[in-house]
Protein backbone atom coordinates (compact mmCIF):
# COMPACT_ATOMS: atom_id res chain seq x y z
CA UNK A 1 0.00 0.00 0.00
CA UNK A 2 1.65 3.70 -0.82
CA UNK A 3 2.03 6.65 1.51
CA UNK A 4 -0.72 8.85 2.04
CA UNK A 5 0.23 12.68 2.38
CA UNK A 6 -1.55 16.24 2.50
CA UNK A 7 -0.67 17.82 -1.05
CA UNK A 8 0.37 20.57 0.51
CA UNK A 9 2.31 18.56 3.04
CA UNK A 10 4.28 17.02 0.29
CA UNK A 11 5.06 19.92 -1.73
CA UNK A 12 6.25 22.00 1.20
CA UNK A 13 8.21 18.96 2.51
CA UNK A 14 10.00 19.07 -0.74
CA UNK A 15 10.99 22.71 -0.07
CA UNK A 16 8.30 24.40 -2.67
CA UNK A 17 7.40 26.87 0.67
CA UNK A 18 5.39 27.29 3.71
CA UNK A 19 1.97 25.45 4.03
CA UNK A 20 0.25 29.04 3.40
CA UNK A 21 2.41 29.60 0.85
CA UNK A 22 1.57 26.35 -1.06
CA UNK A 23 -2.32 27.06 -0.34
CA UNK A 24 -1.91 30.05 -2.06
CA UNK A 25 0.39 28.01 -5.00
CA UNK A 26 -2.61 25.84 -5.56
CA UNK A 27 -5.19 28.75 -5.79
CA UNK A 28 -2.97 30.21 -8.56
CA UNK A 29 -3.83 26.69 -9.67
CA UNK A 30 -0.11 25.52 -10.09
CA UNK A 31 -0.16 22.61 -8.44
CA UNK A 32 -1.54 19.13 -10.53
CA UNK A 33 -1.99 15.81 -9.66
CA UNK A 34 -2.22 13.27 -12.87
CA UNK A 35 -2.17 16.70 -14.70
CA UNK A 36 -5.22 17.80 -13.38
CA UNK A 37 -5.26 21.19 -11.88
CA UNK A 38 -5.72 20.58 -7.79
CA UNK A 39 -8.62 23.01 -5.89
CA UNK A 40 -8.19 21.60 -2.50
CA UNK A 41 -4.62 21.85 -1.09
CA UNK A 42 -6.24 19.14 1.55
CA UNK A 43 -6.54 17.05 -1.05
CA UNK A 44 -4.66 13.44 -0.49
CA UNK A 45 -2.51 11.84 -3.13
CA UNK A 46 -0.24 9.08 -2.90
CA UNK A 47 3.36 10.02 -3.96
CA UNK A 48 4.42 6.71 -4.98
CA UNK A 49 1.44 6.39 -7.65
CA UNK A 50 0.14 10.28 -8.46
CA UNK A 51 1.94 12.14 -10.63
CA UNK A 52 2.52 15.62 -8.78
CA UNK A 53 3.85 19.07 -10.55
CA UNK A 54 4.28 22.36 -9.75
CA UNK A 55 4.21 25.49 -12.07
CA UNK A 56 4.36 22.07 -14.83
CA UNK A 57 7.64 20.49 -13.62
CA UNK A 58 7.63 16.59 -12.18
CA UNK A 59 7.75 16.71 -8.13
CA UNK A 60 10.28 13.74 -7.70
CA UNK A 61 9.76 12.77 -4.15
CA UNK A 62 11.72 12.07 -1.06
CA UNK A 63 10.71 11.18 2.56
CA UNK A 64 11.91 13.71 4.59
CA UNK A 65 11.73 13.52 8.21
CA UNK A 66 12.75 16.59 11.03
CA UNK A 67 13.02 15.84 14.73
CA UNK A 68 13.74 17.99 17.23
CA UNK A 69 16.30 16.16 20.27
CA UNK A 70 16.66 16.94 23.75
CA UNK A 71 20.12 16.26 23.29
CA UNK A 72 21.85 14.39 26.62
CA UNK A 73 25.52 15.32 27.85
CA UNK A 74 27.92 12.01 27.28
CA UNK A 75 26.95 11.54 23.45
CA UNK A 76 28.57 12.64 20.61
CA UNK A 77 26.41 14.62 17.75
CA UNK A 78 27.72 12.23 14.62
CA UNK A 79 26.39 9.42 12.68
CA UNK A 80 29.03 7.18 13.71
CA UNK A 81 31.72 6.75 16.05
CA UNK A 82 33.46 3.40 16.85
CA UNK A 83 33.46 3.96 20.80
CA UNK A 84 30.80 6.58 22.07
CA UNK A 85 27.36 6.51 21.88
CA UNK A 86 26.03 8.68 19.23
CA UNK A 87 22.71 10.84 19.17
CA UNK A 88 21.40 8.31 16.15
CA UNK A 89 21.56 5.51 18.67
CA UNK A 90 19.22 7.34 21.13
CA UNK A 91 16.70 7.11 18.44
CA UNK A 92 13.23 4.52 17.76
CA UNK A 93 14.94 1.90 14.64
CA UNK A 94 12.46 2.99 12.24
CA UNK A 95 13.54 6.37 13.21
CA UNK A 96 16.91 5.83 11.53
CA UNK A 97 15.75 4.42 8.17
CA UNK A 98 15.65 7.80 6.64
CA UNK A 99 19.35 8.21 7.59
CA UNK A 100 19.07 11.54 9.72
CA UNK A 101 21.93 13.01 10.79
CA UNK A 102 22.62 16.09 13.22
CA UNK A 103 22.58 19.58 11.62
CA UNK A 104 26.11 20.82 13.30
CA UNK A 105 27.55 19.51 16.47
CA UNK A 106 27.00 20.06 19.94
CA UNK A 107 30.57 18.90 22.36
CA UNK A 108 29.69 15.89 24.14
CA UNK A 109 28.75 17.61 28.00
CA UNK A 110 26.85 19.88 26.48
CA UNK A 111 22.90 19.62 25.83
CA UNK A 112 20.15 20.79 24.50
CA UNK A 113 18.62 21.45 21.09
CA UNK A 114 19.75 19.24 18.38
CA UNK A 115 18.28 19.65 14.90
CA UNK A 116 18.25 16.31 13.12
CA UNK A 117 16.98 15.72 9.96
CA UNK A 118 18.20 13.98 5.98
CA UNK A 119 17.39 17.21 4.11
CA UNK A 120 20.64 18.13 3.22
CA UNK A 121 19.83 21.41 1.89
CA UNK A 122 17.88 22.62 4.56
CA UNK A 123 20.60 21.90 6.66
CA UNK A 124 23.16 23.45 4.71
CA UNK A 125 21.68 26.25 4.52
CA UNK A 126 21.45 26.65 8.48
CA UNK A 127 25.02 25.72 9.02
CA UNK A 128 26.10 28.09 5.83
CA UNK A 129 28.68 30.72 7.40
CA UNK A 130 27.08 33.05 5.37
CA UNK A 131 23.81 33.08 6.70
CA UNK A 132 24.88 33.99 10.16
CA UNK A 133 22.08 32.15 11.94
CA UNK A 134 21.45 32.78 15.42
CA UNK A 135 22.49 30.20 17.99
CA UNK A 136 21.34 30.49 22.05
CA UNK A 137 23.09 29.24 24.58
CA UNK A 138 22.40 28.70 28.91
CA UNK A 139 25.68 28.38 30.46
CA UNK A 140 26.94 28.40 34.28
CA UNK A 141 29.98 29.79 34.14
CA UNK A 142 32.80 29.97 37.03
CA UNK A 143 33.32 33.92 37.26
CA UNK A 144 31.60 36.64 37.99
CA UNK A 145 30.32 37.76 34.55
CA UNK A 146 29.67 41.78 34.48
CA UNK A 147 29.26 44.71 31.84
CA UNK A 148 32.98 44.33 30.41
CA UNK A 149 32.57 40.80 28.97
CA UNK A 150 29.34 41.99 27.70
CA UNK A 151 30.81 44.92 25.83
CA UNK A 152 34.11 42.90 24.63
CA UNK A 153 31.60 40.03 23.37
CA UNK A 154 29.37 43.01 21.68
CA UNK A 155 32.70 43.55 20.25
CA UNK A 156 34.35 40.86 19.46
CA UNK A 157 36.61 38.59 21.08
CA UNK A 158 40.22 36.83 20.41
CA UNK A 159 40.11 33.00 20.62
CA UNK A 160 42.75 31.04 21.60
CA UNK A 161 43.50 30.99 17.41
CA UNK A 162 43.27 34.34 17.19
CA UNK A 163 40.02 34.19 15.45
CA UNK A 164 37.90 37.36 16.37
CA UNK A 165 34.56 36.52 17.36
CA UNK A 166 31.46 38.19 15.88
CA UNK A 167 29.74 40.62 17.83
CA UNK A 168 27.56 38.39 20.35
CA UNK A 169 24.99 39.22 22.54
CA UNK A 170 25.79 38.18 26.42
CA UNK A 171 22.80 38.56 29.50
CA UNK A 172 23.51 37.43 32.95
CA UNK A 173 20.22 36.00 34.61
CA UNK A 174 21.94 35.33 38.29
CA UNK A 175 25.32 35.17 40.19
CA UNK A 176 25.67 32.71 42.98
CA UNK A 177 28.63 32.15 45.21
CA UNK A 178 29.37 28.45 45.95
CA UNK A 179 32.33 27.13 47.99
CA UNK A 180 34.39 30.45 48.19
CA UNK A 181 33.71 30.93 44.31
CA UNK A 182 30.87 33.25 42.29
CA UNK A 183 28.73 31.39 39.75
CA UNK A 184 26.89 33.50 37.05
CA UNK A 185 23.94 31.90 35.15
CA UNK A 186 24.23 33.52 31.36
CA UNK A 187 22.20 33.85 28.24
CA UNK A 188 24.68 33.90 25.04
CA UNK A 189 23.32 34.55 21.14
CA UNK A 190 26.29 34.10 18.84
CA UNK A 191 25.97 34.32 14.82
CA UNK A 192 28.36 32.01 13.91
CA UNK A 193 29.52 28.34 15.21
CA UNK A 194 33.14 27.75 15.78
CA UNK A 195 34.57 24.99 17.50
CA UNK A 196 33.88 25.20 20.97
CA UNK A 197 33.13 28.57 20.29
CA UNK A 198 31.13 29.55 23.62
CA UNK A 199 33.40 27.54 25.74
CA UNK A 200 36.66 29.26 23.75
CA UNK A 201 34.85 32.82 24.24
CA UNK A 202 34.59 32.77 27.93
CA UNK A 203 37.98 31.07 28.40
CA UNK A 204 39.10 34.62 27.04
CA UNK A 205 37.74 36.56 29.71
CA UNK A 206 39.48 34.07 31.96
CA UNK A 207 36.37 32.06 32.95
CA UNK A 208 34.92 28.61 32.44
CA UNK A 209 32.33 26.89 31.29
CA UNK A 210 30.74 24.01 33.56
CA UNK A 211 27.21 23.73 31.76
CA UNK A 212 26.04 24.54 28.44
CA UNK A 213 22.81 24.17 26.82
CA UNK A 214 21.76 25.30 23.79
CA UNK A 215 18.15 26.50 23.59
CA UNK A 216 17.82 27.69 20.52
CA UNK A 217 18.74 27.90 16.83
CA UNK A 218 17.13 30.61 14.56
CA UNK A 219 13.47 30.68 15.06
CA UNK A 220 13.57 26.95 16.43
CA UNK A 221 13.41 26.91 20.53
CA UNK A 222 14.23 24.09 22.34
CA UNK A 223 10.37 22.62 23.98
CA UNK A 224 11.49 22.45 27.36
CA UNK A 225 8.85 19.58 27.80
CA UNK A 226 11.67 17.17 26.35
CA UNK A 227 13.42 15.41 29.01
CA UNK A 228 17.00 15.04 28.05
CA UNK A 229 17.57 12.37 25.95
CA UNK A 230 13.92 12.49 23.78
CA UNK A 231 12.56 13.58 21.01
CA UNK A 232 10.40 14.40 18.62
CA UNK A 233 9.17 15.17 15.53
CA UNK A 234 8.90 19.18 14.56
CA UNK A 235 5.58 20.42 14.20
CA UNK A 236 4.22 21.66 11.01
CA UNK A 237 4.83 25.40 12.53
CA UNK A 238 7.98 24.78 13.44
CA UNK A 239 8.79 23.76 10.07
CA UNK A 240 7.18 26.83 8.19
CA UNK A 241 9.43 28.74 10.72
CA UNK A 242 12.21 27.36 9.51
CA UNK A 243 11.42 27.49 5.64
CA UNK A 244 10.40 31.30 6.33
CA UNK A 245 13.46 31.82 7.81
CA UNK A 246 15.65 30.26 4.83
CA UNK A 247 13.51 32.23 2.73
CA UNK A 248 14.11 35.67 4.20
CA UNK A 249 17.65 35.00 3.86
CA UNK A 250 18.45 35.62 7.34
N1 LIG B 1 30.02 26.14 22.02
C1 LIG B 1 30.72 25.24 22.73
O1 LIG B 1 31.73 25.56 23.33
N2 LIG B 1 30.29 23.99 22.76
C2 LIG B 1 29.15 23.57 22.14
O2 LIG B 1 28.79 22.40 22.22
C3 LIG B 1 28.43 24.53 21.41
C4 LIG B 1 28.89 25.81 21.35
Amino acid sequence: MGKRIRVDKLLSHMGFGTRSEIKKAVKQGKVTVDGKTVKDSGLIVDPGHNEIAYEGSPVVYRDVVYFMMNKPPGVISATEDGRERTVIDLLEPEDRLLEPFPVGRLDKDTVGLLLLTNDGQLAHELLSPRKHVPKTYQARVRGDVGDDDKQRFQEGVALDDGYVTMPAELQVLERQNQDGDVYSTIRLTIHEGKFHQVKRMFEAVDKKVVYLKRVSMGPLGLDETLPEGTYRELTEEELDSLRMHRHSGS
